[in-house]
C-alpha cells in the first residue's frame, strides 16, 4: 500500500480542524439559535451539550479517524469495517460520507451568498429604507434588507420555482471553484495551505468586528446598551431546563458547529501521524471553535441586533428566518454607522472565510472514499464530485422548500444516529479499554477517566434520549410538509442513499478480487 497524504505540522493541522469546525455555524446558525430558544435559557443546555456531547464525540472521531488512516482507510465505511467484523459495518458507515455530502451542496451555495453579499457591501449596492429607524418596526424598518436577499435568492416568484438572480450562478461557479482547486491540490498542499492563511484572517476580522460592535451606541433607544446585548445571553436563565425544544436545539447546534457526527472530524483525523497527540488537539479544536462561537459569533450578530432594536426586536429578527440576523439585519446595522461599507464587506467576507474551510471539510470524505476504497488519484476525485456538485445543486438552488428540507433530515436528524454508531461500535463492539487506550495513546495531557465513564455511558443514552424526544416532537411535524421541493428532496435523498450502497458493495468487491 502506497503511504497516505499526511498533514506537514502540528499547527497545520490544528488550524485545518479549527477551519473544519468554525463555519457558517457559528456566525450565522448559533446567534438564530439562543436568540429563538430564549437567549439566556438557550446557553446552560448548550453548555452541557458540549461537555458530554461534543468533548467525547470529538475524541471518539479524532481516535477512530486515526486508527483507520493508519489502516488506510480515512471514512466511516471501511473504519466501522475495521473495528467491527461484522457485514453490515460498512453500510452503516455509508452515513459519513453521504451527510457531509448533502449538506455540501446546499452549504456552498450558501456560502456563496456571502461572497456575493461582501461585495455588495463594498460597493454600496443595498437599497436605503424608506422609514426611519426610530419610528419603525424591526420588520418595516428592514424591508429593504429583505427584498434584497428575496431577489438574490429569487424567492420573489410565484409557484414552485425559484429564480436566482443571474448573479447568484456566477458567485456559485467561483465558489466551487476556489473550494475544488484547494481540494484538488490535496492535504498539505491545499487544504492546510488554505487554512493557515483563512483561520488567522478570520479571527482578526472577526476581533475587529467585536471590538465595533461592543463599543456602539443605540440609534434608537438609550436604553438598548451593550451590556443589554450581553445580557440578552449571559444572564442566566434557568427555564429551558426543562423544555424538551431548547435541549434538542442546544445539542443540535453543539454537533452542527463542531462538525462532529457526519464523518468530517473523522476523516481529517485519518491524516494525523499514528502517534500524535489527538487528546490534546481534538481539545484545541473544540476550544478554538467554542471561541469563535460564544465570543463573536453570539456577540456581532445578537449585541448588535439587540442595540438596534431591543432584545424584543432583536427575538423578533431571529425568529423570522434562518437567515436574517446575518444577511438581513447586520447589512441594516452596518448602515447605520462610518464606514459601514467597510465593516459590512469584512462580516461577509469573514463568514466567506469561515465557509471555504468548511466546504473543503464537507468534501474530503467523498475524495478519501475514492481515493482509499476505488484508487482513484486525487484529480480524478474531485472531477467527479465536481461533475456531482453542478448536477445536484439544481434542487436546492430551484426549489422552494428544498434546502430546509435536506438540511432537516441530514443536519439535524441523521447526524445524531451516526454519532450514536461511533459511540456503539467504538466503546462497546470494539471494546471501552481498547477505545480509551487509542484515545489517549501519545497524549500529553492526562484526559480525566471520567471522560470515560461519560463517552461509554453518559453520551450514548443522551443521544438515544434525543431521537426518542426528537422523533416524538418533530418527525409528525416534517412527515406532514407538503410542497415539490419537499418531494423532490426527499426522492433525491433516497436515490443517493441508494448510489452509495451500491459504491460500498463495489469497493468491497474490488478489494475481494485483489
Ligand atoms: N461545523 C461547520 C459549521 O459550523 C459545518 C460543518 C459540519 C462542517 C459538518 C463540516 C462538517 O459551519
Amino acid at each position: 500500500m502506497e503511504q497516505r497524504e499526511q498533514w506537514g505540522s502540528r499547527i497545520g493541522l490544528i488550524l485545518a480542524m479549527a477551519g473544519n469546525a468554525i463555519g457558517l455555524g457559528n456566525f450565522l446558525r448559533f446567534p438564530v439559535q439562543a436568540a429563538q430558544n430564549g437567549g439566556g435559557a438557550f446557553m446552560i443546555p448548550y453548555f452541557v451539550s458540549f461537555i458530554v456531547l461534543g468533548i467525547p464525540l470529538m475524541w471518539v472521531e479524532w481516535g477512530i479517524g486515526r486508527y483507520g488512516g493508519v489502516r488506510g482507510h480515512g471514512t466511516a465505511p471501511g473504519i466501522f469495517d475495521a473495528l467491527w467484523k461484522n457485514r453490515l459495518a460498512k453500510y452503516v458507515g455509508i452515513l459519513g460520507i453521504f451527510l457531509p455530502l448533502v449538506v455540501l451542496i446546499y452549504y456552498t451555495y450558501i456560502c456563496s451568498w456571502t461572497l456575493a453579499f461582501s461585495l455588495s457591501s463594498l460597493l454600496d449596492l443595498y437599497p436605503s429604507p424608506e422609514t426611519a429607524l426610530a419610528s419603525a418596526s424591526p420588520k418595516e424598518y428592514l424591508l429593504p434588507y429583505q427584498s434584497y436577499l428575496t431577489a438574490y435568492i429569487g424567492a420573489d416568484s410565484e409557484g414552485i420555482f425559484l429564480t436566482p438572480h443571474p448573479m447568484a450562478y456566477v458567485f456559485f461557479a467561483i465558489t466551487l471553484g476556489i473550494g475544488l482547486t484547494v481540494l484538488a491540490k490535496g492535504i498539505s498542499g491545499g487544504i492546510e495551505k488554505l487554512s493557515k492563511f483563512a483561520i488567522p484572517a478570520l479571527f482578526i476580522m472577526a476581533f475587529i468586528l467585536f471590538f465595533r460592535v461592543i463599543t456602539l451606541t443605540s440609534p434608537t433607544d438609550p436604553s438598548f446598551t451593550v451590556s443589554r446585548g450581553f445580557s440578552f445571553l449571559w444572564e442566566p436563565d434557568l427555564s429551558g431546563l426543562l423544555d424538551g425544544k431548547v435541549w434538542l436545539a442546544a445539542a443540535g447546534q453543539i454537533f452542527f458547529t463542531l462538525s462532529l457526527g457526519m464523518g468530517a472530524i473523522l476523516t481529517y483525523a485519518s491524516y494525523v501521524k499514528k502517534d500524535e497527540d489527538i487528546a490534546l488537539d481534538g481539545l484545541s479544536t473544540a476550544s478554538l471553535n467554542e471561541f469563535a462561537e460564544v465570543v463573536f459569533g453570539s456577540t456581532i450578530a445578537i449585541v448588535s441586533a439587540v442595540i438596534f432594536f431591543g432584545p424584543g426586536g432583536a427575538r423578533e429578527v431571529a425568529e423570522a428566518g434562518a437567515f436574517d440576523l446575518g444577511f438581513i439585519s447586520m447589512p441594516a446595522v452596518f448602515g447605520h454607522m462610518p464606514f459601514g461599507r467597510f465593516f459590512g464587506f469584512l462580516w461577509f467576507l469573514l463568514l466567506f472565510f469561515a465557509g471555504l474551510t468548511s466546504i473543503v471539510a464537507l468534501s474530503q470524505p467523498v475524495i478519501a472514499f475514492f481515493e482509499d476504497e476505488f484508487g482513484w488519484t486525487r484529480k480524478r476525485s474531485v472531477f467527479w464530485l465536481g461533475i456531482f456538485f453542478v448536477a445536484s445543486v439544481t434542487i436546492p438552488m430551484f426549489l422552494k422548500g428544498s434546502l430546509g428540507e435536506m438540511d432537516f433530515w441530514v443536519a439535524t436528524f441523521a447526524l445524531v444516529i451516526l454519532a450514536l454508531f461511533e459511540m456503539i461500535i467504538f466503546l462497546w463492539i470494539f471494546g471501552g479499554e481498547r477505545a480509551w487506550e487509542e484515545i489517549t495513546r501519545g497524549a500529553h495531557i492526562k484526559v480525566p477517566r471520567v471522560f470515560f465513564y461519560i463517552m461509554k455511558y453518559v453520551t450514548p443514552l443522551f443521544l438515544i434520549v434525543i431521537l426518542c424526544a426528537w422523533g416524538y416532537q418533530e418527525l409528525p411535524k416534517v412527515i406532514g410538509k407538503k410542497g415539490v421541493g419537499v418531494w423532490v428532496a426527499r426522492l433525491f435523498l433516497a436515490g443517493l442513499l441508494f448510489a452509495h450502497v451500491a459504491a460500498v458493495r463495489a469497493a468491497w468487491k474490488r478489494r475481494k478480487s485483489a
